[in-house]
């Protein structure tokens, strides 16, 4: 070679500008658009607009003129809002109803700021920049107060403050640790409490993002591989709001189906019908709820999708049908691997219809997954996602209303753990390479399968989990949290995993109870399933070749309180039903960091070994084995004992005693929450009030939890309100929607703490 003209190539020469970080620069041009404001800087076009009152929308394009796409994250049109652009001798100040973009002209810096005056975002020495290999980058100033919440699924603690995570949907087996933060799910969007006051950030761009709030001390940065700078600043000011709006953005949870709540049970695998039926009987004898059985890959045959092994499972038609009709819904497995086999109906319709991912040359993209050498989806083509929807037609009528979607990020068997980033993806049109799309191929299957699934159903509500995902992921799916481990580290990580997902606006998530992988033990099972019962999602599952994990597999004294638990959440299902409910109109999570309700409060800042559920109840999980007592922070107010009505003063670490089938559960003062009295059916409720002198209130929702006639205006609505007064309870009800009738017969009151007197609706008991 060297007697070639390679000996002068000019790779020989090391490009030491390539790793250069080339900042914005000054502002050469700056004009009003329609759209927002334009800027042109030596070394980017940066468009700066309202999308609402609520959120400033940036953009950078280092090269060229901002393509200002409409991502797959992003829900929400751009609303036409009034805003004022104003100069000064140095900057431009672009001022809506409630916030103020000032930029700085030379170089271009930006500094959000509320009408009164509170920071937001500011750039100080550093903002916008960018390096020749494509990579887009952006500081902001970090204040001593600062604290940082959601990134989605993270492992480590819930402060993000310190840490520096990658978003690339990874297929994780090894144990998820510290050092691992690129799990399954991608949410490149964070809130930053300060003083009590909160604001938030989606960095909107589906390339490898990555996020330091580790490197400098003052300052963090996000940054990603390739495309535009395109980010929103979301206004809060209280925590609910930034999740709330940010929903807005991106979309609220769909209501799921109420079995979806339930008690769920799953193993890899439940190989036989057989098998099957003997775990539902043994579920009937022992009279644990059950709402949902999972079938793993081995149901399939040769893990083709679409498919049922007639060996194991003969009649799968009426196996789902004996199930359902015992309450019991079957969810099965889809993953987006299709075996390249010429015989398999799936397979060549995909083949002949360019359904498949492909190479820009034409030739399709072959991995290695469960079935072997397999094809992958293109869901980022409509008439993809339509066709894979239309597959889902052979479990519906098998009376299937539920799918498992898993490796989907997509896992590939190899080195990379997933595709070859050279990979095409047709983008309806647009193709864009694997490197950018990676990161939305689980949304995407994920909306393939919810809307497939939702045409199918007449009427009924889809239920879709999914592991992999990406901003917006709450509109289609339930996210599981993959393949933990019986590891106590495990159970204990599972709260601040959900905590930070509900914060990044995927309400209705949650970890394999027992754990996946690992051997479970009767200590461990107990405990997490006492966790389990307040998680938004609870399943129970397992790996192959690990020690069963059922109720009943440690013992009589272990399955005795796993089933009282089990039932307690049926208990809670008519107030985890309202909360669900809020959820998909606010977007404000179920299952909540003390931080989202008491943001003031230094003692929740980081405080993720417990949690609320809603505003005001307070689970506090024994996290390590042999453990029968723990220290509980209760926040300022009075709150009281679930288990023995004790009335506690709060503003302060109190120890507790848990025995073995005790969760520690708190209630604070002024709740009311409703309680089933029996399950499934529910035919009596209790309204349990927990009163204090100031008036609370409740609206207790409900409806058939199955269709979407709810939308139609098909629910029940009971408003609550309780008060205290010179010892005596005054409690009000009344039906203030009444379109659909609950299920339950009988509603009666039950007044926790010490009262002389009982008004209802005016009239003493
Ligand atoms: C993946 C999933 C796990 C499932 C297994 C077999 O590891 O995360 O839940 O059981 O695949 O399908």
């Amino acid at each position: 070679m060297e007697d070639t003209s390679f000996a002068i190539h000019p790779d020989r020469e090391k490009d030491t500008d390539e790793g250069k970080f080339y900042d914005i620069g000054n502002v050469r041009k700056w004009q009003e658009e329609a759209d927002g404001v334009h800027f042109i800087c030596q070394n980017g076009y940066v468009v700066v607009q309202f999308y609402c009152q609520e959120m400033i929308r940036v953009t950078m394009n280092p090269t060229g003129v901002p393509m200002m796409e409409q991502s797959f994250a992003v829900a929400m049109k751009k609303e036409q809002v009034p805003f004022e652009v104003r100069e000064s001798a140095d900057a431009v100040y672009i001022t809506g109803e409630k916030l103020t973009a000032k930029i700085t002209l030379t170089p271009f810096r930006l500094l959000v700021t509320e009408a009164n005056g509170r920071t937001l975002l500011n750039e100080g020495e550093r903002g916008m920049a960018s390096r020749r290999t494509g990579e887009v980058i952006c500081f902001k100033d970090m204040e001593e107060a600062d604290h940082f919440y959601g990134f989605g699924e993270k492992t480590s603690f819930l402060d993000k403050r310190g840490e520096k995570m990658t978003m690339w949907n990874s297929d994780v087996f090894a144990p998820h640790n510290p050092e691992v933060d690129a799990l399954y799910q991608s949410i490149p969007f964070f809130v930053t409490i300060r003083n009590g006051q909160a604001h938030g950030v989606f960095f909107d761009n589906t390339f490898q993002t990555v996020f330091d709030l580790k490197q400098e001390a003052h300052r963090y940065s996000f940054s990603a591989a390739g495309g535009e700078l395109d980010y929103y600043v979301i206004a809060g000011p209280s925590p609910k709001d930034v999740v709330s709006q940010y929903t807005r953005l991106t979309g609220k949870m769909a209501l799921p189906p109420k079995w979806a709540l339930g008690y769920h049970q799953s193993r890899y695998s439940y190989k036989t019908e057989a098998e099957v039926h003997e775990l539902v009987h043994t579920f009937q004898e022992k009279e644990i709820p059950l709402d949902a059985i999972y079938l793993d890959i081995h149901y399939m045959e040769g893990y083709r999708v679409f498919t049922f092994n007639r060996d194991r499972f003969p009649n799968p038609a009426k196996l789902i049908d004996e199930l359902k009709a015992a309450g019991i819904h079957v969810v099965p497995i889809v993953d987006p691997g299709v075996k390249r086999d010429p015989e398999y109906p799936v397979y060549l319709e995909g083949i002949q219809a360019g359904h498949f991912c492909q190479y820009a040359e034409g030739d399709v993209y072959f991995g290695d997954v469960w079935p072997g050498e397999s094809a992958f989806p293109d869901f980022t083509n409509q008439d993809v996602r339509e066709w894979w929807g239309e597959w889902q037609k052979f479990y519906t009528d098998l009376g299937v209303e539920g799918i498992w979607n898993d490796m989907n990020e997509p896992a590939v068997f190899n080195e990379t753990k997933t595709m070859d980033l050279a990979v095409w993806h047709d983008n309806d049109g647009y193709p864009k390479t694997h490197r950018e799309l990676h990161n939305v191929y689980g949304l995407l299957m994920g909306e393939a399968t919810y809307s497939g699934l939702k045409k199918l159903l007449n009427g009924k509500r889809p239920f879709v989990l999914t592991r992999a995902g990406f901003a917006g992921v709450q509109r289609y799916a339930t996210v599981w949290t993959g393949d933990n481990r019986s590891f106590w580290e495990h159970l204990q990580m599972s709260m601040p995993m959900c905590l930070n997902l509900g914060m990044s606006g995927v309400p209705f998530s949650g970890a394999d109870v027992g754990g996946f992988a690992h051997d479970a033990n009767a200590d461990l099972l107990v405990r997490w399933t006492q966790l389990g019962t307040f998680m938004p999602y609870f399943r129970n599952h397992s790996n192959l070749d690990t020690v069963h994990q059922e109720p009943w597999s440690f013992g009589e004294e272990a399955e005795a309180i796993i089933k009282k638990y089990i039932q307690l959440r049926y208990r809670w299902l008519p107030h985890f039903y309202t909360l669900f409910h809020e959820a998909s109109v606010t977007g404000v999570p179920v299952m909540r960091p003390l931080v989202m309700e008491y943001p003031e409060d230094a003692n929740t800042f980081n405080l993720a070994d417990q949690f609320l559920i809603g505003e005001n109840i307070l689970v506090a999980p024994i996290t390590t084995p042999t453990t029968y007592h723990r220290v509980v922070y209760l926040p300022e107010g009075e709150w009281i004992d679930y288990w023995t009505d004790q009335q506690i003063i709060g503003g302060r670490h109190i120890l507790v005693a848990a025995k073995w089938d005790q969760l520690p559960l708190f209630i604070k003062v002024g709740t009311i929450l409703p309680q089933a009295e029996t399950f499934k059916p529910v035919d009596n409720i209790s309204i349990h009030v927990y009163p204090s002198d100031k008036v609370c209130e409740y609206t207790l929702y409900d409806d058939d939890g199955e269709t979407f006639a709810y939308q139609a205006g098909d629910y029940f609505q009971l408003h609550i309100k309780a008060w205290k007064q010179d010892e005596a309870v005054y409690i009000e009800t009344e039906e203030i929607h009444g379109a659909f009738q609950p299920d339950w017969k009988e509603v009666s009151i039950n007044v926790h703490g010490p009262v002389n007197k009982i008004v209802i609706n005016g009239k003493e008991q």
